[in-house]
């Protein structure tokens, strides 16, 4: 399938949200970047995966326009923050019915692709969902999570830093929330809603590192080094230690 038309239609979709604020039209461009960053990590998975045929297709479509509802989101509420505003992942499915797509997908297609798009921010998924709609949220997921490890990995290693990237959270350099430690400390989701600090984005990464769906997002999570580098942006403290020990032993299980 030629990815190439559907990349310019969300590309001119994208720059139809830029405002001429500057620091507007880059966290607009930033997602357009993330989108095309998904798209291409997810065509690692796939590959390390051995997903084909038009499964693979969905896959790379649900990756590429994922985010989607980004740019009415922030168009109209200047905030990613869904709290905040709208669930971007559903206005992200309204976005796409109401666009003029490239031809290639039959109808029931695209319902999967817009599937995979309304659950790639859910909290969990079912995992008893059938491989032809599994493979498209999964793919979907791990992609995303990888290159949001990037996007904030950098951003937490720069000195001038934008407040929205990191949803405007407290950034003290040694304050953590209970309530996301405890989460990760036991395998489970963290939640946005317990977030205060800057710190507990980076736990919330940390917890990440336990949901990664294949085997390939996570070796390629290890390659890039993510889960020392977000131990090393958090303070160095006693339960934060054992938390390291507990997630990198986790990871070592599963290879
Ligand atoms: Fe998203």
């Amino acid at each position: 399938m030629q990815l190439g038309p559907h990349i310019a239609v969300l590309t001119g979709f994208a720059q139809r949200h830029l405002s001429g604020d500057a620091e507007g039209d880059k966290l607009i461009n930033l997602k357009l970047e993330h989108s095309i960053q998904v798209l291409d990590t997810a065509r690692h998975i796939i590959a390390g995966e051995t997903i084909t045929g038009r499964t693979a297709d969905i896959c790379l479509l649900a990756a590429l326009y994922h985010d989607t509802g980004r740019f009415p989101q922030f168009a109209r509420y200047q905030t990613f923050n869904d709290r905040e505003s709208v669930n971007h992942a559903r206005l992200g499915v309204l976005t796409l019915r109401s666009m003029t797509l490239p031809d290639g997908l039959s109808g029931e297609e695209w319902r999967i692709v817009r599937f995979a798009v309304a659950q790639h921010n859910a909290k969990t998924v079912r995992p008893t969902l059938p491989a032809r709609l599994l493979h498209p949220v999964m793919v979907v997921r791990d992609a995303d999570k990888l290159d949001i490890f990037r996007v904030l990995l950098d951003h937490f290693g720069e000195n001038k830093k934008n407040p929205l990237v990191a949803m405007g959270l407290e950034d003290t350099s040694v304050q953590y929330s209970d309530e996301v430690y405890q989460a990760v400390l036991q395998g489970r989701t963290g939640d946005y809603r317990h977030m205060r600090f800057a710190n507990d984005f980076k736990l919330l990464l940390a917890g990440w590192l336990h949901e990664l769906h294949y085997p390939t997002t996570l070796a390629m999570a290890v390659e890039q080094r993510f889960p020392d580098r977000i131990f090393a942006m958090l303070p160095d403290d006693e339960p934060l230690r054992r938390l390291k020990d507990s997630v990198m032993s986790s990871i070592r299980y599963k290879f």
